[in-house]
């Protein structure tokens, strides 16, 4: 399997106009600018997240299966360890790099330290 490319939050956010689409759900990068004009739920509510983080309004939505199936073909990255929301991969929870200087790290080496 090929690595996907990595992308910060940042440079997701420069792909924010209707010419140019991404968004990021559960820490991948789609590029929907092909998609837009074909999406059930209209082009309005993509463009509202270009660029963005559209996790927790695509799971609003309670999307199909069909849906999850369809959006794999835009996928183009994901986002880089140190910004993703869920850290399913081999990092642990108690490795200092990755959320240290946040609030979180913080915490966390207060809780748990
Ligand atoms: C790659 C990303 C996406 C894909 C492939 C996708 C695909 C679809 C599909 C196939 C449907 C038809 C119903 C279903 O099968 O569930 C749908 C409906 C819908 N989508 Fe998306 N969607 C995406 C992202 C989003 C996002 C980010 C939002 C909200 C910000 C959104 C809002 C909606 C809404 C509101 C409907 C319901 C339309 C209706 O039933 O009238 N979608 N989407």
């Amino acid at each position: 399997m090929a690595a996907l490319k990595q992308y910060s939050y940042a440079e997701v956010a420069k792909h924010n106009t209707p010419a140019d689409l991404w968004m990021v759900i559960d820490d991948k990068v789609y590029d929907v600018t092909k998609f837009q004009n074909e999406h059930p739920g209209g082009e309005e509510v993509l463009i509202e997240m270009a660029g963005k983080d559209a996790t927790n309004e695509f799971n609003d939505v309670g999307h199909s299966t069909d849906a999850k199936a369809q959006m794999k073909q835009f996928v183009v990255g994901e986002i880089i360890e140190a910004e993703r929301k869920k850290n399913v991969s081999k990092q642990d929870s108690d490795s200092p790099s990755s959320s240290s200087g946040s609030w979180f790290g913080a915490l966390k080496a207060k809780l748990f330290g």
